[in-house]
């Protein structure tokens, strides 16, 4: 698929769930990446023309707080007085879906925060373009683990052995590893057979020294698919 229709499609997802879902008066999770970005943007819009008021926004990185300071879009810490009770919403993307709307997610490198403001959140909805549908998670795009610096030989070794073929994520403009925004390196890792996602999510978290990982199976969103054909599919968790 051509990168021009793929991009008018984040924009559709992003715009579309931000239409049918927020609310004056939300506390709202905005999430990371080249679509989360696209509804991040329509928020803006909705409270510069007044359509929208009263947002209290959670952003799950720098690159959202820096879109929020952009827009003139409030966004405040989880442990704030404003957002300390909970979001009502959180908006997000996604780097593959299956059929039971579980989730890879992390390509960016905000999955901690990501998966932080998920569960803090009453209602949940990624968004994404067609393309990031598959069958089977863990054995296509890869699986992202963050991991405390001095673990990183011990936990290759362990994730090796559960049968993952593990790349330390290399940074651009910058020697060396990539560095979260927690201080840690992230390993992606990718399965040569079927795996049950669900489980491994909670396998990869007992790992000592494993921080967070890119499997969401746990807290289901409502997803919004943008097809090549110009629609939006709203599928429900099942
Ligand atoms: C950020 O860490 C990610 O979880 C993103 O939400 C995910 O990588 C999807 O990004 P794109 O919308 O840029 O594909």
């Amino acid at each position: 698929m051509e990168q021009d229709t793929i991009k008018l499609m984040k924009e559709m997802a992003g715009k579309a769930a931000v239409d049918n879902m927020v609310k004056s008066g939300m506390k709202l999770g905005l999430g990371t990446g080249s679509t989360a970005i696209h509804a991040v943007r329509r928020v803006g819009e909705l409270l510069a023309s007044g359509a929208l008021r009263d947002i209290c926004a959670f952003a799950t990185s720098f690159q959202t707080e820096i879109e929020c300071e952009k827009l003139n879009i409030p966004y405040f810490s989880l442990n704030s007085k404003e957002l300390a009770s909970g979001l009502d919403l959180t908006i997000d993307g996604a780097d593959e879906v299956d059929p039971l709307n579980c989730l890879i997610k992390g390509g960016g490198g905000a999955l901690l925060i990501e998966k932080i403001a998920a569960y803090a959140s009453t209602e949940y909805v990624i968004t994404v373009d067609e393309s990031k549908l598959t069958d089977q998670l863990g054995t296509g795009f890869p699986v992202p683990v963050e991991v405390i610096p001095a673990a990183r030989i011990q936990v290759t070794r362990v994730l090796e052995k559960l049968g993952a073929n593990v790349i330390l994520r290399e940074a651009i403009k910058k020697a060396g590893p990539v560095i979260t925004e927690h201080g840690n390196i992230i390993l992606d890792i990718r399965f040569g057979s079927p795996i049950k996602s669900s489980l491994m999510e909670t396998e990869l978290n007992q790992i000592p020294g494993v921080v967070e990982n890119g499997f969401f199976c746990v807290k289901k969103p409502v997803v919004y698919i943008a097809r090549s054909d110009g629609t939006i599919e709203t599928r429900l968790a099942s």
